[in-house]
């Protein structure tokens, strides 16, 4: 397991992520409020802009179209850092 800085626009303070988690879990241990709701990258709600860094998935295809792939969108609550990181809420 690896750990690696989020870093979320508009918060101040970077936060610790490992790479076995989501950046919804990183967030949820430091306190961040992010709205959430299935947690199993189906339903959205949880959409955020990567700005930097890279991510992977543990599941096939989750919630985004291939265009927002593309467009750096990504869901946090199945998306797992695999280097420092900085997200925007859309
Ligand atoms: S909370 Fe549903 S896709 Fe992330």
């Amino acid at each position: 397991m690896k750990t690696f800085r989020l870093q979320i626009e508009g918060q101040a303070s970077d936060i610790e992520a490992d790479s076995e988690s989501s950046l919804f879990a990183a967030m949820a241990s430091a306190g961040i409020a992010w709205p959430v709701s299935c947690r199993n990258g189906t339903c959205r709600t949880c959409i955020g802009l990567l700005k930097k860094g890279k991510l992977r998935y543990d599941i096939p295809w989750p919630g985004l179209s291939a265009d927002e792939k593309l467009d750096g969108y990504c869901l946090p609550c199945v998306a797992l850092p695999t280097e420092d990181v900085l997200i925007a809420r859309d």
